[in-house]
């Protein structure tokens, strides 16, 4: 095995473990909802939703990362440069996500000021993280930068993907540079935060788990190179074509200019497109290869991948991206749902897909026909799905009843939220989460289960 894929599995097994951690802040945060004073003043709803969002995004970059360097080898065939520095940046990756964990653990109130900044929390959404450890993730990432281009230049050659993947760490690390200036006008703040948010989830990573999906095709389902790439740059032009101005859709209601409305409903109605050519894409693979693939698993979690990518990024988010329809589902439960939806079926079954290669590789092919994955596969879909289901019917209602017919006003919120068809998708939400929680347990058993259940791995791995 090469040098560069052992660091990734430390970092696939960082990126479970706190794939854990997030999960349980996400159950808590949903008995907040069913429990409102719980816990008050102890341990409150926003520093467990921080934890569970803040964990999402640095678990999501742990597994990309790892994905990366687990294929950066096999596709330049030469070993990663710079793995010394690589492997001492990983810990210090996860010194600085304990450090910041515990703070928000432990330091919950303050006053707003410079140290603040600088040591405590931020307050954007999902990049809550101070600038000292900001900067640290930056490192990190520049690390990593080099490792790839390193490598390529080390190696004189490039493939088609790994131009992809090396043009788009460039937008990828400018706009989380984002999260460092701090305006004190809201609308300017949220203008640029938007860039970050969106920017990450809607293009570069898109972008990113393209690369990625392409690399696992070729690994599980034998696809040709010269199909992936054009289906890759097709899908990379669609997604920077409508995702870029489709920013416009969060730009409805913050204070800017009316244009946007037009702008942004238009672009992002578009956004769709490429995720549904991922959606034909795979289904041709897979009828070229007749289903035929060397890892179950993986071809399981990466058609999940271009499904739920359609549905939770696509189909989800375009019902609720015209500023018609916006005006009354903004920041309700539906947009929670679409979060889920979106974020499970782009990314996690996305790098889901890369654990099995992964473990495959280290375990050998024979763990692959137990149960245990499917148990896994199937708890989770069934988990997240309910999920969805429940938190689209809670959101629904606060449209309905918050916005539509009660005018917004806060007393209409308070009634939205002691409405049944509120308060039936909370529980169900609370019920699916525990479902989806246990399909964690089982990958975790799975995972670490394999190379006990199986003789050792049949044969030697084979550099290049
Ligand atoms: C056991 C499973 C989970 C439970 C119970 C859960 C619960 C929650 C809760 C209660 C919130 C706060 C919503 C609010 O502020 O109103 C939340 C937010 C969020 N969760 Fe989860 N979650 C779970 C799994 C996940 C997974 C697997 C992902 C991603 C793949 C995820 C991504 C997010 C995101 C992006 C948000 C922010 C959404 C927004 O504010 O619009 N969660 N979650
Ligand atoms: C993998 C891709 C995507 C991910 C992970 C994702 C995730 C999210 C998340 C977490 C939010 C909530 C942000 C917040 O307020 O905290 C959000 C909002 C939104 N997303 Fe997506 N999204 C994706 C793709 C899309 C696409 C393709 C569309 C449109 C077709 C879309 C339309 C929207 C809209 C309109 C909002 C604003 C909702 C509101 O006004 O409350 N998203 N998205
Ligand atoms: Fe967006």
């Amino acid at each position: 095995m090469y040098r560069s894929q052992k660091l990734s599995l430390r970092y696939f097994t960082a990126a479970i473990v706190l794939f854990g951690v997030m999960i349980l802040f996400g159950l808590l945060s949903a008995l907040y909802y069913l429990y409102p004073s719980m816990l008050f003043n102890v341990f409150n709803f926003s520093t467990s939703k921080i934890l569970h969002i803040d964990t999402l995004v640095i678990w999501l970059l742990m597994a990309f990362m790892g994905a990366v360097y687990w294929y950066l080898p096999k596709e330049l065939g030469h070993e990663v440069v710079g793995m010394r520095l690589a492997e001492i940046t990983f810990w210090v990756f996860c010194a600085v996500v304990a450090v910041v964990a515990l703070v928000f653990v432990f330091v919950q109130y303050g006053s707003a000021n410079e140290f603040t900044l600088w040591f405590i929390n931020q307050g954007r959404k999902y990049v809550e993280a101070p600038r000292w450890a900001t900067i640290g993730v930056v490192a990190v990432m520049l690390v990593f930068a080099y490792n790839v281009i390193g490598t390529a230049v080390k190696a004189r050659r490039m493939t088609g993907i790994m131009w992809v993947l090396v043009l788009d760490l460039i937008p990828l690390l400018i706009v989380y540079l984002d999260a460092f200036p701090a305006p004190t006008n809201m609308s300017v703040d949220l203008y640029w935060w938007w860039w970050l948010v969106h920017m990450w989830v809607e293009s570069t990573w898109e972008v990113l788990i393209g690369c990625v999906m392409a690399l696992v095709l070729m690994d599980v389902m034998g696809t040709s190179r010269r199909i992936v790439e054009a289906w890759l740059y097709i899908e990379v032009m669609l997604v920077l074509g409508a995702g870029i101005l489709g920013l416009g859709h969060h730009y409805f209601w913050i204070g800017t200019p009316r244009y946007w409305l037009g702008i942004g409903g238009f672009f992002s109605a578009l956004e769709p497109l490429p995720l549904l050519g991922m959606v034909i894409h795979s289904i041709y693979d897979a009828g070229m290869h007749r289903m035929k693939t060397a890892n179950r698993p993986a071809f399981y979690w990466i058609t999940a991948e271009a499904f739920g990518n359609f549905i939770g990024a696509g189909v989800w988010g375009f019902m609720m991206t015209l500023p018609q329809i916006n005006l009354f589902s903004h920041g309700t439960q539906w947009t929670v749902s679409h979060g889920h939806f979106a974020f499970y079926g782009a990314y996690v079954c996305g790098v889901l897909a890369v654990f099995y290669v992964a473990k495959q590789k280290t375990a050998g092919t024979e763990f692959l026909d137990g149960r245990a994955w499917k148990w896994s596969f199937g708890l989770f879909n069934f988990g997240m799905i309910g999920m969805v289901m429940g938190l689209l019917i809670a959101g629904m209602a606060q449209a309905f009843y918050g916005r539509a017919i009660g005018g917004s006003t806060l007393m209409a919120f308070t009634q939205a939220s002691e409405n049944p068809w509120f308060i039936a998708g909370m529980y169900a939400r609370m019920g699916f989460g525990v479902i989806f929680a246990l399909g964690y347990v089982v990958l975790v058993y799975d995972l670490l289960t394999a190379p006990r259940r199986v003789p050792a791995p049949q044969t030697p791995m084979e550099p290049a």
